[in-house]
């Protein structure tokens, strides 16, 4: 690269999936594999990822006397994305630096749009409002049956009060996950996370081997 000339973007690489997948530590192992690779690599998370995203996160996910219904949900975290974005994300793609994000848009789709029964339709809105056109590159889709992520999250206890949702309300994110998967199979890839997390690491890195 010439001095003065833009770099490349980076690529914007989202970890996705139901509760106990294993995102926390595939989205480690991926950033060091990349890293190892020579890519400049940022790890965020959703909701979060910016000073300003990550105290909406703390209003978020915090327990209200009044409770937090699904539409304000849905609100602070669509202002937590556009804040994030902002701040975190388009600067390190623009600087040429790869993003790799713990949670992006789908998680509204199952959490909110299916979880919460908001709708897909009220999610599209919110994303074409706050997104644009602007979408990840890959989205890895960690599946697990809701019975063993329920499993990981009772041995581990529980973060905050999605981890206390039914098993009922986990299998509707899940299904939610495999159609946005089905919708556009280019960009998404669903790796078996229920298997030894080296294993799917390889998995995970498979996937992003076709990328630019
Ligand atoms: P976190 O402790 O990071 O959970 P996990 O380790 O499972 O990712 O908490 C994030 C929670 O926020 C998670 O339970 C899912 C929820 N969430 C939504 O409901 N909608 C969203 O759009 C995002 C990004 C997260």
């Amino acid at each position: 690269m010439t001095a003065g000339a833009t770099p490349p973007r980076g690529r914007f690489i989202v970890l996705e999936g139901g509760e106990g997948g294993g995102k926390t530590t595939q989205s480690l192992a991926l950033r060091d594999a990349l890293t190892a690779r020579g890519r400049s690599v940022v790890l965020t998370r959703e909701p979060g990822g910016s000073p300003l995203a990550e105290a909406i996160r703390n209003l978020v996910l915090g327990d209200w006397p009044e409770g937090v219904d699904a539409v304000t949900e849905v609100l602070l975290i669509f202002a937590a994305r556009a804040a994030h974005l902002h701040a975190t994300i388009k600067p390190a793609l623009a600087s040429g630096r790869d993003v790799i994000c713990d949670r992006f848009v789908d998680a509204s789709y199952a959490y909110q749009g299916a979880g919460r029964g908001l709708g897909a339709a009220r999610i599209a809105e919110l994303e074409t409002f706050v997104l644009g056109d602007f979408r990840p590159d890959r989205v890895l889709v960690l599946d697990v049956p809701p019975e063993t992520g329920v499993a990981r999250i009772a041995a581990r206890g529980g973060n905050n009060r999605f981890d206390a949702e039914s098993l009922e309300f986990m299998r509707r994110v899940r299904q939610a996950y495999l159609d946005r998967a089905a919708l556009a199979p280019a960009r998404y890839a669903v790796v078996d996370a229920a298997r030894a997390p080296d294993i799917v690491t390889a998995d995970l890195l498979r996937h992003l081997a076709e990328l630019p």
